[in-house]
């Protein structure tokens, strides 16, 4: 396994594995490796020839007063987890080479995608996201590209993005990898203390809540969500930014539920904002 923090030298031996034959399959992470990366990894080592992974926490995603600065990370750590993983080539590019002086084009998917849930709540998070995800696709060149539907806007967004630009990548999305009492595996949960890790389990129950409704026959959107929104207020430090239940490939709020809803909830615990989602009648 090599690691490679120039962007040229990425680019040129990326082209030669493409020119070579070799299938490219590629996971971008901000690093601090967990459950849920590892399930991409697995997933991509069985999707291409080459499997290479990318960790660059990207400046332009994070707003003022975010946590770009504090965000985890332990590059020692995430390359012993990526060989054991089976990646053959790691991007680690420094903040400065991807955005270097003078650095003025950026790229944002318009509309209902990217408007609504993170896209109110984070000004311009999508922006940097869209930016940054475009430039590693044309670094890297991969055949595929594998997203956590944890973020589920973000992957939407990012099919969005390689349709209207015609981007020559699949992306496959991968299931939300849980802890074993259900909490979404992310990096960001390494800032919760106990009390609030014990309190963000309501994330969980409360999506999970709103599926059995859902499931059961309730097809009213505002009483699955008054239930919802009820169990997570009944914990003392969740701050709830939303909890909407929106159609999956528009991202619009519905009224009445159907196979194709997605509840999705966006909680602060103390100064931790955590993200989480659920197809309400669907299985995936
Ligand atoms: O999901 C993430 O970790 C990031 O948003 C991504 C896609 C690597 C872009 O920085």
């Amino acid at each position: 396994m090599d690691t490679v923090s120039d962007i040229t030298e990425m680019q040129r031996r990326c082209l030669a594995l493409r020119e070579a034959g070799k299938r490219i399959a590629f996971v971008p992470t901000m690093g601090f490796l967990h459950e849920g990366h590892l399930s991409l990894l697995q997933e991509g080592r069985k999707q291409g020839d080459v499997l290479v992974l990318s960790i660059f926490v990207n400046p332009t995603q994070f707003g003022e007063g975010e946590d770009l600065d504090t965000y985890p990370r332990d590059f020692e750590r995430d390359e012993s987890l990526a060989r054991e993983a089976g990646v053959d080539l790691i991007f680690y590019p420094t903040a400065e080479t991807v955005y270097p002086a003078n650095y003025c084009s950026y790229l944002s998917v318009e509309g209902s995608l990217t408007e609504t849930l993170e896209g109110a709540c984070r000004p311009g998070h999508f922006r940097g996201v869209a930016t940054v995800v475009a430039k590693l696709f044309n670094i890297v060149q991969p055949h595929v590209a594998l997203f956590g539907r944890k973020d589920f806007q973000q992957l939407a967004m990012i099919r969005q993005m390689v349709r209207d630009f015609n981007m020559p990548v699949e992306i496959k999305g991968m299931p939300i990898i849980r802890e074993t009492d259900g909490l979404a595996m992310s990096s960001r949960n390494v800032y919760l203390s106990d009390d609030e890790r014990r309190q963000s389990l309501a994330l969980n129950q409360s999506l999970t809540l709103a599926a059995e409704l859902a499931r059961g026959g309730e097809s009213n959107a505002h009483k699955i969500l008054e239930v919802s929104l009820k169990r997570l207020t009944t914990e003392p430090d969740l701050v709830v930014d939303y909890v909407k239940i929106c159609n999956a490939d528009t991202l619009e709020d519905v009224e009445i539920v159907d196979q194709r809803s997605v509840m999705l909830l966006a909680v602060k615990a103390g100064t931790t904002r955590l993200i989480d989602n659920n197809y309400l009648i669907a299985k995936v």
